[in-house]
């Protein structure tokens, strides 16, 4: 198993850096992570003063306002700001930071049991609620838990191999069944479950969604579609479009980011080489078309092509830089390790830069991402999932500095 190989790595430098001095990779002394941690939770007390009610739900800032839209529960944003409470809480150990959290975690709790409208129930129940148990081990959270992914897996259409993703595209759309690449991400909440000793057909549905994703959707460059369309009777794939990225066949930025976070998700709970590979063909892809600054734009192909200039998206690069974080501790190669932990150090430094952090402009962690460019949602914003991952990143860069493992306990 190839667990941790970044701590590993990590140690080894520190062998051959001889002289037995303690010393990390050279990009990691470049990167002092505190003053951005104790940054993320001065934001966060910021946005939690500004609540008319504590248990409101912070979602996006637009780019030419100060105050936070809100997200209802049962939204797919709705954990990422308890999420953020419960990473403030590990952080930290405060108290104050458990109490926020679980106010509005426990608002959370019933999407758990309520039937799965789309597959946006493992975004929201692992954000809030999974952060909730892991810390506390709080049984209602599991009970929430376990509960969800029985709901999320009835999405699942056994003919395709994968979970519908958007029953309500079905119609509108014409895409009989339909499965995103973000759905990737919501594997964690079945893979979880069977690791939890729920039943085993979960484990394979999550197995089988993971195979069919990576059978077709993936450009030979390694770039991902954002949504598949199969024959909802047969199972037949039939064509890969977008619905947020600008054209079928450009590679949406943040589409990529689950993509990696994905796969590499699925290899955690697996083993199988074949997610490792895909994990990495896809970051590699990421990687390769990057601009300077480690930051993508909303589309990386309407960057390239259109005459006018395009927003960013910093959620991207949040995902990316802590998906990265994690894939780096399983590949084979050191050179591979290496390559990926310093891109996600350079991005995490690019975010954390002024070009990026809202300081005292907003009380979000970050500005510049883009929600739905198509629809002209959130474009150029601040949105509490960017803010989540970067927490997020920070929080598993932080752990591995201190030799811990990646994901903590
Ligand atoms: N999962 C929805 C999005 O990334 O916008």
């Amino acid at each position: 198993m190839k667990r941790n190989v970044v701590v590993a790595w990590m140690g080894a430098l520190l062998l051959l850096t001889g002289c037995g001095e303690p010393s990390h990779p050279r990009v990691l002394d470049q990167f002092d992570v505190q003053p951005h941690i104790d940054y993320c939770a001065a934001q966060a007390a910021r946005t939690l003063a500004s609540l008319e009610e504590p248990t409101l739900i912070p979602n996006s800032i637009d780019a030419d306002t100060c105050t936070w839209r809100m997200a209802s529960v049962g939204s797919w944003t709705c954990g990422f700001w308890p999420g953020q409470l419960w990473y403030l809480y590990e952080a930290t150990g405060q108290e104050s930071w458990r109490e926020a959290a679980k106010r509005v975690t426990d608002l959370i709790v019933p999407v758990g049991y309520r039937r799965a409208r789309n597959h946006d129930v493992g975004f929201i129940l692992s954000t809030s609620v999974g952060n909730g148990y892991r810390l506390t081990g709080e049984p209602a959270y599991r009970d929430a838990m376990l509960a969800g992914a029985d709901s999320l897996v009835q999405l699942v259409n056994p003919a395709a191999g994968t979970m519908l993703s958007w029953p309500n595209m079905v119609k509108r759309m014409g895409w009989s069944h339909n499965t995103i690449i973000d759905n990737m991400m919501n594997l964690e909440l079945l893979f979880w479950a069977a690791a939890e000793g729920a039943n085993e057909p979960l484990y394979q549905q999550a197995f089988r969604h993971a195979e069919v994703t990576m059978q077709y959707h993936f450009r030979p460059d390694g770039s991902a579609y954002h949504v598949a369309v199969y024959d909802a009777e047969s199972g037949a794939f039939e064509k890969g479009v977008t619905h947020q990225g600008w054209q079928d066949e450009t590679m949406w930025a943040r589409g990529q980011g689950w993509a990696v976070y994905g796969f590499t998700l699925a290899y955690r709970f697996t083993q199988d080489e074949r997610f490792l590979q895909t994990a990495m063909r896809a970051a590699d892809c990421y990687l390769k078309r990057l601009p300077a600054d480690w930051v993508p734009y909303w589309d990386f192909d309407a960057a390239e092509q259109l005459s006018e200039p395009q927003p960013r998206d910093a959620s991207a690069a949040a995902i990316t830089a802590s998906a990265l974080l994690e894939l780096a501790g399983y590949v084979a190669e050191e050179a591979d390790a290496e390559r990926y932990f310093t891109a996600a150090v350079r991005t995490l430094q690019a975010l954390s830069s002024a070009d990026y952090q809202s300081r005292e402009s907003k009380s979000s962690f970050l500005l510049h991402s883009t929600g739905h460019m198509p629809r002209g949602w959130e474009i150029d914003a601040s949105i509490s999932y960017a803010d989540y991952y970067y927490l997020e990143a920070l929080v598993r860069l932080q752990r591995l500095q201190r030799n811990e493992p990646v994901l903590g306990k």
